[in-house]
């Protein structure tokens, strides 16, 4: 390793190079809830960044759909308009290649550009407020010395003026941008592999960015535990519902195993469901790539986490359906007849799907929740699993668009919502199924009911949308 590369890093506090015979080894003087070990050579540090990198899942937003890695230009959609991530190779002039360690650490921890313009929070800063200084050095190593340098220019945001305006952004860092200093003592679990597991979530992992609703500012509503609103999930991102990671029998994670999780994040599925929509790009991007012993630490530590909602009961496993289908029985149910005829083939007339193949829909909580628009958003227009080293299929749920008109949909979307002991709740309506037809991104994300000039863009229920890759690119 060259010293060159090295002396770039130099400068930080908690950083010391020592020069034994020759070589340049990097010490750290001290360890927060990060990666093991204390003492390596820069090329291991650099490989760390990477792991970090990963796991932080900075490649599928900072690279466009058939883009160069980490160049930059992916469209994140919010509700005052679209904002484009930057190119953060080390490219001199379009890239961050003239950040310091400083630089890049208040980027990335505090939402500030090397300009003094505060970042939207469509970048995480707000969770990767609490990455621990060795991991912050480690990424900054990765991206200086192991990331190629491309000279794509970064693309200004579609944001109309005066929203466009980012002095404001620097009072929304100042109400919601927490302090690195006090973000990165922010882990409360005693069990050591809890608490990594509580470091993965909330800070690099940034789950909270999806899984946590937003308030009127847009702003997560809780950046950890402290409130019931972490995790809990009920936010539509791009017309797929994010679901509660908190521990609710039914629309959460109550009845995963720890192993489910981990399953599921390194492989994208379970006995209990299959990743798809804004999902499918972080296991195909990121966590696919975790350590197990991480993946399991995630899993224990949202298994800590209490329902946000107890007492609902919205599956009761009930064979009714299951004996309905079996005797062919579905005349005068539109719904029952086309599950019949396009569905139970892989999902079965039990709703319980063929393991790790085809998910189950009985007491799927995707199936269960509220709101219905993720399943018209998957019978519409399918969805196929990431391929993973681990389970490298290429099965695929259909695409009905084609296939099945408004009613059909509407009548096989609250078939399902209700059959094998679902009691997911409310009906589905045609206009409803037409709308999402029409537009594959209608989630909350389009700018329906706002005025450029109104007062207050943001309310409740927005949140922003990165563009998924899965299916559409090889770049991951
Ligand atoms: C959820 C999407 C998302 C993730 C994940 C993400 N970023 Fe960003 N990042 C953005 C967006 C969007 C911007 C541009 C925001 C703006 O223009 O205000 C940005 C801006 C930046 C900038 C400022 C660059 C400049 O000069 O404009 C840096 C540095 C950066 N990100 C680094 C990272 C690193 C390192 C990671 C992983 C640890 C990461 N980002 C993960 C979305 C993301
Ligand atoms: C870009 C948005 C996004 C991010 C970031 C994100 N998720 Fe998700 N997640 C989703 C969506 C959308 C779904 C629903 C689709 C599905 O089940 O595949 C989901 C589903 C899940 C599920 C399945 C739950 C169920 O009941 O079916 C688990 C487990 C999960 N996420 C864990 C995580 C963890 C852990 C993290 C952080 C490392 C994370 N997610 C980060 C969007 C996201
Ligand atoms: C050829 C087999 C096949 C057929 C036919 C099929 N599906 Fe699927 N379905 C799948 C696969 C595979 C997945 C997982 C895809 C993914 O998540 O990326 C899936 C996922 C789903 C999911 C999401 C569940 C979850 O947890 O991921 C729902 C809901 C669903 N299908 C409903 C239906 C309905 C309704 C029909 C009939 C209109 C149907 N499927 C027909 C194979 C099929």
């Amino acid at each position: 390793m060259a010293n060159n590369k090295v002396t770039k890093i130099l400068g930080y506090g908690a950083l010391a190079v020592v020069v034994v015979g020759g070589g340049a080894f990097l010490v750290l003087s001290h360890s927060k809830p990060g990666l093991p070990g204390e003492v390596g050579s820069a090329a291991a540090l650099v490989s760390q960044g990477e792991y970090v990198a990963r796991v932080a899942d900075c490649g599928s937003c900072h690279t466009a759909i058939n883009g160069k890695v980490y160049a930059g230009g992916l469209q994140i959609k919010s509700p005052i308009g679209a904002i484009y991530s930057s190119n953060i190779t080390p490219d001199k002039e379009h890239g961050i290649g003239n950040y310091s360690l400083a630089d890049f650490d208040r980027a990335v921890r505090q939402g500030v550009r090397k300009d003094g313009a505060s970042l939207y929070p469509a970048m995480p800063y707000p969770s990767f407020a609490r990455l621990s200084d060795q991991d912050i050095t480690a990424l900054y190593a990765y991206f200086m010395h192991g990331v190629d340098a491309d000279a794509s220019a970064d693309k200004p945001e579609d944001i109309p003026w005066p929203l466009s305006m980012r002095w404001p952004l620097a009072m929304w860092r100042g109400l919601f941008g927490p302090e690195p200093a006090n973000a990165a003592k922010s882990v409360v679990a005693a069990d050591p592999i809890v608490a990594r597991g509580e470091y993965l979530v909330t800070g690099p992992g940034h789950c909270g960015a999806c899984h946590t609703p937003r308030g009127p500012a847009l702003q997560e509503r809780a950046l950890d535990n402290r409130s019931p609103a972490f995790l809990a999930g009920g936010t539509v991102i791009d017309g797929w519902i994010v679901p509660s990671l908190r521990g609710e029998e039914d629309v959460g994670l109550g009845r995963w195993s720890v192993d489910d999780i981990a399953t599921f994040l390194k492989t994208g599925r379970t006995n209990h469901a299959a990743v798809f929509g804004g999902m499918a790009d972080v296991v195909a991007w990121s966590t696919q790539y975790a350590s197990d012993a991480d993946l399991h630490a995630v899993g224990a530590y949202l298994k800590t986490l209490q329902p946000g909602t107890p007492g609902s009961a919205r599956f009761v496993a009930d064979n009714a359906t299951a004996k309905l289908l079996d005797a062919g029985q579905t005349q005068g149910n539109h719904g029952a007849e086309v599950y019949q005829q396009q569905c139970a083939i892989c999902h079965q007339n039990d709703g319980g799907g063929v393991a790790r193949m085809f998910p189950p829909l009985a007491g799927n909580p995707i199936v269960l929740s509220a709101n219905s628009a993720s399943l018209v958003n998957i019978i519409l227009n399918g969805a196929a699993l990431p391929p993973t080293p681990w389970a490298p299929s290429t099965v695929a749920m259909p695409a009905y668009r084609d296939t099945l008109s408004d009613k059909d949909i509407a009548a096989v979307t609250d078939f399902i919502r209700g059959a094998w002991g679902n009691k997911a709740g409310g009906t589905t309506s045609e206009a409803v199924v037409g709308t999402l037809r029409k537009d594959v991104t209608v989630g909350n994300n389009t700018v329906n009911n706002w005025t450029p000039m109104a007062p207050q863009p943001y309310g409740d229920g927005w949140t922003f949308a990165p563009q998924t890759h899965t299916g559409a690119d090889a770049a991951q």
